[in-house]
């Protein structure tokens, strides 16, 4: 992002955000802000809003947020530079020519994130050029025995991980130093310390982010090896559940169609997409999980789950109605009629009913409360309890449907096809919508409620209170007050990142980058926040608050260990009695400082 006394920098504090935005926006002004329709997720109604004075934007909506370069990134899907140099022109803002410079040791994670991308991009290369090798030629007739046009191999980026077990390493040894390789996933270490590959004998997948830099890979065994599919551990640059396979291929195809066909594998989705249907993302993992659902969120609302329905399957399915139910989607499931009975994936669909056939069971892909319905009608054998069974099954779904019409409408047809009393049906209805709403609430208020007032104080003075903010720092991590906190990695990573100097929008939207959406959400809405001039008098009252919370979660942990050793039979042992003095000492010790805090 764009650092001190950067290119990026001086062009940003001469650009307007307003005047960028204003061009895919209807701005409209309201306060200190402006507002609009969010341009990353379908609304009728604008929470989308730039700030000014901050020169950021966010969407309340969606989550979407950074500075005038992330908004362009987002829009046009251009890199950083790119974005760079399309804000100049914009803003009718000389470019200077480039002069990369060095920032504090905030930026120290900020240069090994973008030193791990170039790794992958490298690797991404020396994959496909395995392609090429003897080894690899048979990986290819592997591809292309699968159905693979070599054009479809050459825009999926599909390569081949030698088996020598070193090859990869040695090539990005000479470039990149052996710590940064140990932090990429991209190889391991054997008990004499030595860095092998991970991926080995292996056709890979590279895994992108949304806006196409390859993040990960996953790595497919050509025999019976196990595991079948082997992927990239958890890194700086990736975060599993935060990234959707062909998300970057696919985005544009999914705003066009205005829904997107979700399936399990990697092989699913190039299947589809070699079909010619784009608007395709794989969750590559069986369930799907929260944040994939918001990423997918700033595309479309409307999807088609298309998961293999074996057992593994249908709960993956279930699971991700859930989940993108509670994100206001609209889901349809695609059921594939298998030919023998016997499991069938897209990709195997495909290839033998072919393409047309699948775009007619997808265009008659029922919703989801249909599919779910199909599915309780076999629960039910005739019996009363069986009929209970799919009415309970039934029940949590629709109490999740919004509108109070569309619960009346599925209710009638439930009673109906289910052949169960209308009356009863809706009176179950009702509560369960009662209770529905206590649980939408607690989903919607998750975070606000679990955030306590003193925490959000505290976080704003972080970002805002120029006065003090070091000290505060410094308190906070003396104390450690922060740890437990539902807000504890937005802290860690406030405290760790150095603060912004001026909560500015480059600092924001660098820190915003190593923070789950949720976390990244609630550091924008506290960016936007205007709040009174803090001081160091109610800080310090804050962490009072925080410091009497951890005594008491402390004092909590010791009362339940001390249970537990009475609780034990023979717990009377010497060794117990030592221990159960060691714990009535360390609680009186806790409530003394309670005491102390309290008086
Ligand atoms: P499947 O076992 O259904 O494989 O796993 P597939 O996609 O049909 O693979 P092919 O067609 O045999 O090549 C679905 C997805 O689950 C993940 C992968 O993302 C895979 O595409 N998976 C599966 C793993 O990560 N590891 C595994 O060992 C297996
Ligand atoms: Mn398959």
């Amino acid at each position: 992002m764009a650092e001190p006394g950067s290119v990026a920098e001086r062009i940003k504090q001469q650009a307007d955000i307003v005047r960028v935005v204003g061009e895919y926006v209807r701005l409209k002004k309201s306060g200190q802000n402006f507002t609009g329709l969010c341009p990353f997720h379908q609304e009728k109604t604008p929470s989308f809003a730039v700030h000014p004075g901050k020169q950021i934007y966010h969407c309340f909506g969606c989550g979407a947020g950074g500075d005038v370069f992330k908004f362009v990134m987002e829009m046009d899907k251009v890199s950083f530079p790119e974005a760079i140099r399309a804000v100049a022109e914009k803003c009718a803002i000389p470019m200077p020519e480039w002069r990369g410079r060095g920032g504090p040791q905030a930026q120290q994670a900020t240069q090994q994130r973008r030193l791990l991308l170039e790794m992958h991009k490298a690797a991404s290369a020396f994959f496909l050029r395995q392609l090429e090798t003897a080894e690899g030629r048979v990986a290819r007739a592997y591809l292309e025995d699968r159905g693979l046009k070599p054009e479809t191999i050459a825009r999926f980026g599909l390569g081949w991980a030698p088996s020598t077990g070193e090859a990869l390493v040695r090539f990005l040894r000479s470039k990149f130093s052996p710590a940064l390789l140990d932090l990429s996933g991209l190889a391991s270490r054997d008990r004499n310390e030595q860095a092998f590959d991970r991926f080995r004998r292996r056709v890979m997948f590279p895994i992108a982010s949304e806006s196409g830099r390859v993040v990960a890979f996953g790595g497919r065994a050509i025999g019976d090896e196990q595991p079948k599919y082997l992927n990239s551990p958890e890194t700086g640059i990736y975060t599993k559940s935060h990234v959707l396979y062909n998300l970057d291929r696919a985005r544009e195809a999914i705003r066009r169609e205005g829904f997107a066909v979700l399936v399990e594998g990697y092989m699913d989705a190039i299947a589809l997409a070699e079909a010619g249907i784009e608007n395709v993302i794989a969750s590559c993992g069986t369930s799907l999980a929260e944040g994939q659902v918001r990423l997918l969120g700033r595309f479309t609302k409307n999807i088609v789950v298309n998961f293999d329905l074996d057992a593994a399957g249908q709960a993956a399915t279930d699971r991700s109605l859930v989940l993108l139910l509670g994100a206001d989607f609209e889901i349809r499931v695609l059921v594939l009629p298998s030919a023998e009975g016997g499991k069938s994936d897209p990709d195997q669909f495909i290839r033998k009913q072919g393409a047309k056939a699948y775009r007619e069971v997808l265009g008659r892909s029922p919703l989801y409360l249909d599919y779910l319905i199909a599915r309780a009608r076999r629960m039910d054998s005739g019996t009363i309890e069986s009929k209970l069974r799919a009415v309970n099954f039934l029940l949590p779904y629709v109490r999740l449907l919004p509108s109070p019409l569309a619960r009346s409408e599925w209710a009638s047809r439930i009673a109906s096809e289910l052949r169960v009393d209308q009356a009863v049906l809706r009176q179950s209805l009702v509560q369960a919508a009662a209770e529905r709403r206590t649980e939408v609430k607690a989903r919607a208020e998750l975070l606000t409620a679990a955030v306590t007032p003193a925490e959000r104080r505290l976080l704003k003075m972080l970002l805002d209170a120029d006065e003090f903010r070091e000290r505060l720092a410094g308190e906070i991590a003396r104390g450690e007050v922060h740890r437990g906190l539902e807000t504890e990695k937005l802290f860690a990573v406030l405290l760790e990142a150095g603060l912004p100097s001026n909560g500015s929008a480059e600092e924001l939207t660098a820190l915003g980058e190593r923070l789950e959406e949720r976390d990244r959400r609630l550091l924008f809405d506290l960016a936007f926040e205007s709040a009174a001039e803090p001081s160091w008098e109610e800080a310090e009252s804050c962490l009072a608050v925080l410091r009497r919370r951890q005594f008491e979660t402390q004092l909590r942990a010791v009362q339940a260990e001390i249970e537990a050793l009475k609780n034990q039979s023979g717990g009377a042992g010497t060794g117990g009695k030592v221990e159960l003095l060691r714990l009535l000492e360390k609680k009186q010790t806790l409530r003394a400082s309670l005491d102390r805090l309290e008086g």
